[in-house]
């Protein structure tokens, strides 16, 4: 039996025999709550909650250089890697250090070769505004471009992510589509020839 409390699922065993007669009976005395449903108000606050803690933005808002060093570059929330940022060739990975990352936070060179974070605003060209729940929910869970395209490369957290319930991810997909929209058709990355 599953009980849903504020997203989170709890398994309930019921452990005790005695129950089992009254359930027989038909008596509903002893079934837990329905699972509270989340108004779309309510999913948009939860996914708020969650894209802002769960480090989003570390990786998709372009970082900018302000007086304490660099922070997030609000104007562009989530946009990914800017469009026509000019940047060197990354340095080749070698020794123990193996992954390197550009100033703006949202350009990663490593083994598998280089990939910038993509623009999730609701853009409808640039962004993921034409994805649906689903998609959504496919590109987190599969680890593919827009649920069925190429596999998505590093340090996209994907492997993780991919274990939040349902409706969290249903949340952070709702939270998605309110946000500011950005134009931003971030680069195609360069995919490294496997050795
Ligand atoms: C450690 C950095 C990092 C973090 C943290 C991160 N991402 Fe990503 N994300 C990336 C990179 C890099 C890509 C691009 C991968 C590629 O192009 O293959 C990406 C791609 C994506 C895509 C795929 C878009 C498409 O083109 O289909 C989605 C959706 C996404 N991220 C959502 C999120 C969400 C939501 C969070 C927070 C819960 C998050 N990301 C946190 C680095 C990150």
């Amino acid at each position: 039996m599953i009980l849903k409390m504020s997203g989170v699922r709890v398994k309930v065993m019921i452990a005790s025999l005695a129950l089992i007669p009254i359930a027989a009976f038909g008596c509903t005395a002893s079934e837990p709550p329905a699972p509270a449903q989340m108004t779309q108000a309510d999913m948009e606050k939860r996914g708020d909650y969650l894209v802002n803690s769960m480090g989003c933005g570390d990786c998709h808002t372009p970082m900018k250089m302000g007086a304490n060093g660099p922070e997030p570059d609000m104007d562009r929330f989530l946009s990914g890697q800017p469009a026509g940022e000019e940047l060197p060739p990354p340095p080749a990975p070698s020794g123990p250090w193996i992954v390197s990352v550009s100033g703006t936070g949202t350009a990663w060179s490593g083994p598998w070769g280089v990939s910038y974070t993509q623009n999730i605003t609701p853009d409808m060209e640039t962004g993921i505004g034409n994805y649906t729940e689903e998609q959504f929910l496919m590109t987190i869970r599969e680890g593919k471009k827009q649920g069925r395209g190429r596999d998505l490369l590093p340090p996209m957290p994907w492997p993780v992510f991919k274990n939040l319930t349902d409706d969290d991810l249903k949340s952070i997909y709702a939270y998605l589509r309110t946000i500011k929209p950005i134009n931003n058709r971030v680069p195609d990355p360069v995919i490294a020839p496997m050795k």
